[in-house]
């Protein structure tokens, strides 16, 4: 029993009174959503500026396609940037970047004001309608945030590719979204190096079958390098944009206007086009970043490592703290370049006080070693924050030591592309931490945690490993798939048809003190760094090989990474073996596919794949395998045999 008692101690981070007493969410917050979520949430929809408010909150008839705020009006944009402005704050800084080579610059909000309103002048010019699609191809520099801010003002979609994608992954997001216009830059530097980026596009796009919804491409110079041009497509971004007035008036757009697309991994090789719109997803953005991050304009020092191209980009380093007027933080390259001090140097030279990033990289910290963090003064620093995967409690009072001295709270955030912002987190000041848990859903937000049979876990009901359900429709919820309303359906609202929940894909358990644990996909989607992948994905890739017959791949538990993905391949007849060569020109073929962060870390060439008798493949076994573990029940198998020459390899 007391054995227990100092465990518990020991595994629970009460908040210090000091950071509670000026904390901006207060505990009464759960209460009042409680009482009356459709008023909360109106609540929270008028910390924006609508240009024509709202009447109606939510709007659910549609089911599963929810209006929020559906006869008001706004525009997100004037809301991230002019109205900063306008309120006397035009000399902020909005934007301090740090680009990977040593380069700097900051942008005031009225300097962001000036360069949003040039681009959406120019793509006006360009033809640009409202709800034409626009995909963005660049790297973290500002005119990427420009660019889809300029996107948001004029009501165009934007579709931000991740620039580590393969030009092959560029392309079917193009195709799918029949995107008119291309964003992007001449080249990227990574670790120190330009790399070419345009060049991919042209691949993407060009050659004998051009994509037939690109008219055009808007090329940033970002490193200077040549790059291949197709006049009359291909526009630079300094001899039009540059030179385009910086006087812009917003119009508003429907609270259901889509604002952006996001392709994300499915269980299928194609991935998905998640679709989010405008009043609610800028509500719950705005709304999540304050209370969660507790934001102080005009204060804090805001940094969220992520990138562009994954949703935490879009949420927590586009609108979410641009609607709060955040001076921010925005970097350009690796945690390791030009060495492993980076983002310390970072956080020590403008005062980071609030850093948000991912386990893996917090892991990736703790094997360079604390004297890295230990070399620089960090005190700046008041609240950390994790996304991305369950945080392994290690790492948790790791970061809470070495980044935060004991001293700050800690927020292990739980969300999806498709929920668009943060739903299952504790409110820092507030709520209780345990290390590896994401505590509880927000106020304002609902989730259940459901069994096999569909049926409600009770709260603190500690035995049963679940399904994790959100029960009640939430404002920055997607709206869709782009182009397959069928699949949002199947994919998402099937499972618990009867009761209306949205299905998130992950297991989750409550703990005695009714704490939610998330355990990570239940799916055949990857988790690694963070990033989704699904298996079907990279089999395609593999199988499109022309070695390969057969393949299947699954993600092993990984020290750093979380996951790390394994593939197993047949070869098809007469192909011969060369083993490393044919190995690195299968994982080449993956980074072709779909990108570098796809490759397999391992491949195994295999004469045959475990399979159930109705010709399933057992990834189950494959895993234990992967990660030198005991098998587990093999009797279903055609060919129990095959195991065991799979473990001799
Ligand atoms: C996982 C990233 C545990 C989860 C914002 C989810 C997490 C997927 C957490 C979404 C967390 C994200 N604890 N697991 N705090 N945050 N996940 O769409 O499996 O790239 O379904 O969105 O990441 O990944 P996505």
């Amino acid at each position: 029993m007391s054995t227990d008692l100092t465990e518990r101690a020991l595994s629970v981070y009460a908040p210090s009174a000091e950071f509670a007493a000026q904390a901006n969410a207060q505990a009464s917050l759960y209460q009042e959503a409680e009482e009356d979520r459709d008023a909360f949430w109106a609540k929270q929809a008028r910390r924006l500026h609508w240009h024509t408010p709202f009447s109606e909150v939510l709007d659910w008839s549609e089911a599963p396609v929810a209006k929020w705020f559906a006869d008001g009006k706004l525009n997100v944009a004037y809301n991230c940037v002019d109205r900063h402005v306008e309120s006397g704050h035009g000399d902020q800084v909005a934007i301090q970047w740090e680009g990977e080579p040593g380069d700097s610059r900051a942008l005031t909000y009225s300097d962001l004001l000036a360069e949003v309103s040039k681009a959406a002048n120019y793509l006006t010019e360009l033809g640009m309608q409202p709800g034409d699609r626009v995909a963005i191809y660049m790297p973290m520099i500002p005119e990427a945030i420009v660019a889809m801010l300029a996107c948001a003002r004029l009501g165009l979609t934007h579709s931000v590719v991740f620039a580590g994608f393969s030009s092959s992954a560029l392309r079917s997001r193009i195709d799918d979204a029949a995107a008119k216009l291309v964003i992007t830059t001449d080249g990227q530097f990574r670790r120190g190096k330009p790399a070419p980026l345009k060049a991919a596009v042209d691949d993407a796009i060009g050659g004998d079958t051009p994509a037939p919804s690109v008219e055009h491409v808007l090329v940033v110079r970002r490193t200077g390098q040549d790059t291949p041009w197709q006049d009359g497509r291909d526009v630079w971004w300094h001899e039009t944009v540059e030179q385009a007035s910086d006087q812009h008036e917003a119009q508003a757009f429907d609270a259901e206007h889509p604002l952006f697309l996001l392709y994300t991994s499915g269980t299928t090789g194609k991935p998905k086009g998640i679709v989010h719109t405008s009043g609610g997803y800028l509500t719950q953005a705005s709304y999540t970043h304050d209370v969660v991050f507790d934001h102080k304009p005009g204060k804090d020092v805001y940094w969220c490592t992520a990138d562009i191209g994954w949703v935490t980009g879009h949420s927590y380093i586009v609108y979410g703290p641009l609607s709060n007027r955040a001076t921010q933080v925005v970097y350009e390259g690796t945690p390791n370049s030009p060495n492993e001090h980076r983002h310390f140097e970072v956080i020590e030279k403008y005062g980071v006080t609030i850093y948000y990033t991912a386990p893996t990289l917090i892991r990736t910290f703790m094997k360079w070693g604390r004297e890295i963090p230990d070399a620089h003064n960090l005190s700046t620093l008041r609240l950390l924050g994790t996304v991305g995967e369950p945080i392994n409690p290690e790492a948790w009072r790791w970061y809470h030591e070495v980044f935060g001295h004991g001293r700050c709270p800690i927020v292990d955030t739980w969300w999806q592309t498709e929920t668009g912002a943060i739903m299952i987190s504790p409110l820092p000041g507030v709520t209780e931490c345990k290390p590896g848990s994401a505590m509880a859903p927000l106020p304002g937000i609902s989730v259940q945690i459901v069994d096999d049979e569909a049926r409600t876990v009770e709260r603190g009901a500690t035995e049963a490993n679940g399904y994790l359900a959100v029960d009640k429709p939430w404002p920055s919820m997607l709206r869709g798939i782009w182009g397959d309303m069928q699949r949002f359906k199947d994919t998402y609202w099937s499972r618990f048809a009867e009761q209306g929940y949205y299905f998130a894909g992950d297991g989750a358990k409550f703990d005695e003190d009714g704490a939610i644990w998330v355990l990570g996909r239940v799916d055949d989607v990857m988790n690694i760094s963070g990033h989704r992948i699904s298996t079907a994905e990279v089999e395609s890739a593999l199988v499109g090989h022309e070695a390969v017959a057969e393949a299947a791949v699954i993600g092993a538990s990984d020290e750093t990474t979380g996951q790390a993905i394994v593939a197993f391949v047949i070869l098809r007849q007469g192909v011969e073996n060369t083993g490393d060569e044919l190995v690195a020109d299968m994982r080449a073929a993956v980074a072709k596919d779909i990108g570098a962060i796809a490759k397999p870390r391992d491949i195994y060439v295999v004469p045959e794949l475990p399979k159930t008798r109705s010709g399933k493949i057992m990834r189950r076994l494959l895993r234990d395998v992967a990660e030198g573990r005991e098998l587990g029940d093999t009797s279903t198998l055609v060919d129990p045999a095959v195991v065991e020459s799979l473990r001799q390899k």
